[in-house]
């Protein structure tokens, strides 16, 4: 594959960047993107563009029937280390998972990493540099076929956008809303791919359990509203007896990276993790009874947020014993220390970016 271009304004837009003291998560956009198209099967040729609008026929696809996927990754540069990218091969994997899964062509993975090293290299001056910071990364890719059949497009595009960003939670647990009637997805769905459509099916309820005065969504299993699966954003681990569970995969829950990452650092560490269907109502009993102390929320935005209470639409609520979570805190370590650079990456898990710049 030829090296990605770049083009002429980008050596502009990055000098006239600078990176704003307040951050927030995904507001400040980074100065460049990377784009590439897909017509008559094939993929062409690699660009870094300068970060800006794109033009698009009203009768794209993706306008209409939500052909669309994506990924989340983040590049650290905490005490000036790296830039480091966590486990970038596990979101290419999963993107041709979601690209399979919503009738997209796949992306060779050098067409994703040289875009997505090629925008971080590029910002590195802008990726934040306190504990917890960093640039977010949002691949993604749509349908721009030009039709309004309900068919599977043959145009494509795919994009890298990047943002430098804060914590994405403020300090404090979070609250969470048990989701006992609408459903974010079900068996033979969408469920396990990154696809929008199915953020666009949790954002109502978003909207109640931001009323209830409540933050997050506690999704159920679409069939029987029974089993735990996930947050709209994020997978769920629970502490019962001093192990960890969490709700075993299936076609409606998508793989976390961090979730698995999370698996693993436990075991090493000697803690017993349970992957099975988890009950809502045990899970309650669980946390009344004591057994469950704490409960936390888990992925690349968040990295791991621990769960102050759960509640149900009735105001009835559920407090952990331990809302400052003690494993939690300990996983989030574990997992932040190497994302960071801080400690030896034993798994190989962090990738190394060589800055760039024009001077
Ligand atoms: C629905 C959903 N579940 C779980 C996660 C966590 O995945 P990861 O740890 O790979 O960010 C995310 C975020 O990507 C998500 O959108």
């Amino acid at each position: 594959m030829t090296p990605m271009t770049v083009h002429p304004e980008v050596a502009k837009a990055l000098e006239n960047f600078s990176l704003p003291e307040d951050l927030g998560f995904g507001h400040v956009m980074a100065p460049v993107m990377a784009s590439c198209i897909y017509e008559n099967g094939k993929w062409g040729q690699l660009e870094l563009l300068p970060y800006g609008p794109i033009s698009m026929y009203p009768n794209a696809k993706v306008l209409h029937y939500a052909q669309e996927i994506f990924e989340g990754m983040k590049a650290y540069r905490v005490g000036g280390l790296g830039p480091f990218i966590f486990r970038p091969q596990e979101n290419h994997l999963r993107f041709n998972r979601s690209a399979e899964r919503m009738a997209m062509p796949h992306l060779p993975l050098e067409i994703f990493m040289q875009a997505s090293l090629g925008v971080t290299a590029y910002c590195s001056h802008f990726v934040p540099r306190r504990s917890g910071e960093s640039l977010y990364l949002r691949p993604f890719m749509f349908a721009t076929e030009e039709a309004l059949g309900i068919k599977p497009s043959d145009k494509f595009r795919f994009m890298v956008i990047a943002s430098p960003s804060g914590s994405y939670f403020s300090a404090g647990g979070l609250s969470v809303l048990i989701e006992r009637f609408g459903a974010r997805a079900f068996p033979g769905g969408t469920g396990f791919a990154k696809a929008g459509g199915n953020y666009a099916a949790s954002l109502l309820a978003a909207i109640k359990t931001k009323q209830q005065g409540l933050v997050q969504t506690l999704w159920l299993d679409g069939r029987e509203k029974k089993y735990i699966e996930e947050m709209s954003g994020m997978n769920f681990f629970a502490v019962i007896d001093n192990e960890l569970h969490t709700p075993e995969l299936n076609d409606s829950i998508l793989e976390g990276i961090t979730r698995k990452s999370i698996i693993f650092l436990a075991r090493e560490a000697g803690i017993k993790v349970v992957e099975r269907k988890m009950d809502i109502d045990e899970l309650i009993a669980d946390i009344k009874a004591f057994r469950c102390t704490e409960a936390f929320a888990c992925g690349t935005a968040a990295i791991i947020a621990p769960i102050d209470f759960m509640a149900d639409e009735s105001g009835e609520r559920y407090p952990l014993q331990q809302p400052e979570g003690k494993m939690s805190l300990k996983l989030r370590e574990m997992l932040l220390a190497i994302q960071e650079g801080r400690t030896e990456d034993k798994y190989n898990w962090i990738l190394k970016v060589e800055p760039k710049s024009f001077s």
